[in-house]
């Protein structure tokens, strides 16, 4: 039996964009070398970030992989390089723009193959909480992409508040995705800002919104967090132990345990381990792991949701965890994507 397949962890550019330093008159925006076909190496000024192939770019070759590897539906986010938000906030408005106009174009041109995750300038929550609902209202985007810090504000801090605020107001749903890893000084070697310093920041981002009372004081934000929540959930003994041992230092804030809000938030499937997968699910429950690969990148899983269909798990809930948690996530329904293709339905 098909089983709809959803994967809410892939990332998307536009083709080409407009020079960013002729734009905005400084440095330090991403561009594009389009240096062989279908290639491009993004560039950080003239510093080499990544190589990237047309899988990036192009809806049409994306939808080729995804059929081979059995996904059905991509949730389109922007790669967290490009959150810019150490710009000046127009400028990270405007570019903002332009990332979220594209997205919505190819959401538009394939709806039943495309779901959207803005991106917002967060320096500026006024502008972002603009932004926010230019996409939810404007674009139809499902929500947004966020990083998992804003420069030197945790994601606790009262300048964010509204933001989350404006999310669970407008049923938007929030992708937390570590970017702008901590201790960078310290990890020049081993690729270890992507080893150590992503899991550690996702775990970070989940501890400001549980002992911050972000999550306490919005019991209707949709937030699902990238990497199966980073270290968190092999350190959440750990954090409650703290919390029940010093509450001066943990419960300032939030007077709850933080063990309450295991199945209060999502997080995708990218642990690459059958075991971690499953610790997870029964840590976080049946209804909060929700397939996401990290889709085009290479520490990303190779073939989207083979981890998942590997578990020796019942039909219902390899159904949840490849689709049926992240409809619910993104305040989505079957039926959308259902309309063309035909899914049989397990219920
Ligand atoms: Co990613």
């Amino acid at each position: 039996m098909k089983i709809l397949t959803i994967d809410i962890h892939t990332h998307i550019l536009p083709e080409t964009w407009p020079d960013l330093r002729e734009r905005y008159g400084y440095g330090g925006w991403v561009r594009l070398e389009h240096h062989a076909p279908c290639r491009a190496r993004m560039m950080v000024d003239n510093r080499f970030f990544r190589e990237i192939e047309d899988n990036c770019w192009d809806p049409r070759t994306r939808l080729r992989e995804c059929t081979h590897a059995g996904v059905d539906v991509q949730v389109l986010s922007t790669v967290p390089v490009m959150f810019s938000y150490w710009a000046q906030p127009q400028h990270a408005l405007d570019l903002a723009c332009l990332l979220n106009d594209h997205l919505a174009g190819v959401v538009a041109r394939y709806p039943d193959r495309f779901v959207g995750l803005g991106t917002l300038p967060l320096q500026a929550p006024d502008l972002a909480i603009k932004e926010l609902e230019r996409c939810v209202k404007r674009l139809g985007l499902a929500g947004v992409q966020i990083g998992s810090h804003v420069n030197d504000w945790n994601l606790d801090a009262p300048e964010l508040f509204p933001v989350f605020q404006a999310a669970a107001e407008l049923g938007a749903a929030v992708f937390v995705h570590p970017w702008d890893m901590l201790g960078q000084n310290r990890m020049p070697r081993y690729w270890l800002p992507w080893l150590v310093g992503m899991p550690a920041e996702t775990c970070l981002a989940i501890c400001s919104l549980i002992f911050g009372g972000v999550l306490e004081r919005l019991p209707n934000l949709r937030v699902a967090f990238a990497h199966g929540g980073g270290s968190f959930p092999a350190t959440i003994g750990r954090i409650e132990h703290g919390f029940l041992v010093r509450p001066d230092l943990c419960a300032v804030d939030n007077p709850v345990n933080p063990r309450e809000y295991l199945g209060r938030f999502y997080v995708d499937s990218l642990v690459h381990s059958p075991e971690m997968l499953d610790y997870v699910v029964k840590l976080l429950g049946e209804d909060r792991v929700t397939l996401g690969s990290d889709y085009p990148f290479p520490l990303g899983e190779d073939r989207p949701g083979n981890l998942i269909r590997s578990m020796p798990y019942p039909p219902a809930l390899q159904e949840k965890l490849l689709s049926g948690n992240a409809l619910t996530w993104l305040g989505l329904t079957k039926e959308r994507f259902a309309f063309q293709q035909g899914w049989d339905a397990l219920s």
